[in-house]
């Protein structure tokens, strides 16, 4: 019974390439996740752009973002991945849900004051609206659940409030959904700043998933150790936050417990170690590297992705945004 399954929906913005940490912390769990939800991506274009993008580089990281997340292992035939500038609706409920945001809601957004002072040259109406629009992604697909991190939350809200306005208005349109915090992979520290997450901010102390042996291997070899004497590979996050970030990787990849890596590189020291989590992550990222290499090789067939992708999601979008145009009293065509 398909269609019983409850749905979830998320929004992935195309604007860097990926990395170990978002694959270990977050996007190796998604695949798993069609089995108990019908499951929507898309990749967040229209929102990408309330920052200044250059045309082809957009274009071709939607693309490359899509065929990485393929070879994360999300399904194309078990969840529905599309490009949201494919799927006019979105444009058109975030018209509609603009009239119902209010000024000192979006005055409040964090993200807003964030990017403004960020960009300061392009403080936009894009940007200072965006939640409105991200409110019409979620709502068009009636979904029960919306995975998302820290930092969307406060947009999640939103969009409860407005979804819940628009129902005491007009009755029940919309479903209100529920912000889902996935349960939490490894968090994968920087490998030069083993204080803070893994970024690409920091590009020499982070793996992106397209990254060449090579140079994933440099970046181990040359990753911060602690400057302790006793130079051994021992967990304890605060008097060793290197070490112990590569403890989590190289368990994260091989399945081991930190106990057993405590004990295979006994007397071994950091010159061992380091080389072993390079090449652990080496094995790991190898076939998502080969797979996204291949599907980008295969444009027809990223193409018929996007196509069908959008078709599904239009077909159920397309429901909601009748229903509310009738609702707020456009004339039927
Ligand atoms: N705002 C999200 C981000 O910056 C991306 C996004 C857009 C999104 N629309 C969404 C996420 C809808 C979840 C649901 O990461």
């Amino acid at each position: 019974m398909e269609n019983q399954k409850k749905v979830m929906l998320s929004g992935i913005q195309p604007s860097g390439d990926l990395h170990l940490g978002n694959y270990l912390g977050a996007i190796k769990n998604w695949g798993a996740r069609a089995e108990a939800f019908d499951c929507y991506y898309f990749m967040a274009d229209m929102h990408t752009i309330t920052v200044r993008q250059t045309p082809a580089d957009l274009r071709r990281r939607t693309l490359e973002q899509l065929a990485q997340y393929i070879a994360c292992g999300l399904d194309p035939e078990k969840n529905v991945l599309f490009v949201q500038s494919h799927v006019h609706q979105h444009a058109e409920l975030g018209w509609v849900l603009n009239c119902y945001t209010m000024f000192g809601e979006l005055s409040r957004m964090t993200q807003f004051k964030d990017k403004s002072a960020k960009n300061a040259d392009n403080i936009n109406g894009g940007l200072f609206t965006y939640p409105a629009l991200m409110a019409a992604d979620i709502l068009l697909y009636q979904p029960d659940f919306v995975p998302v991190g820290e930092d969307q939350k406060q947009h999640v809200e939103l969009t409860r409030n407005v979804a819940q306005r628009f129902n005491h208005i007009y009755g029940d349109v919309f479903k209100v959904p529920e912000p889902y915090i996935p349960k939490a992979g490894a968090r994968v520290m920087g490998l030069t700043v083993p204080e803070n997450k893994m970024s690409k901010s920091i590009p020499e102390g982070c793996v992106f998933l397209m990254e060449k042996p090579e140079d994933i291997q440099r970046k181990f070899k040359r990753a911060v150790t602690d400057s302790d004497t006793e130079r051994c590979v021992r967990y304890d996050p605060e008097q060793k936050p290197g070490v112990s970030n590569l403890m989590q990787i190289y368990a994260a990849c091989t399945g081991r417990t930190l106990d057993q890596i405590e004990a295979e590189f006994d007397g071994r020291g950091y010159g061992a170690f380091k080389p072993a989590v390079g090449e652990a992550v080496i094995e790991l990222l190898r076939p998502i590297r080969e797979e996204a290499a291949r599907l980008l090789s295969d444009k027809a067939y990223l193409e018929q992705v996007c196509r069908t992708g959008a078709e599904r999601a239009s077909y159920v979008a397309e429901k909601t945004l009748r229903k509310v145009y009738k609702k707020v009293g456009f004339l039927a065509r």
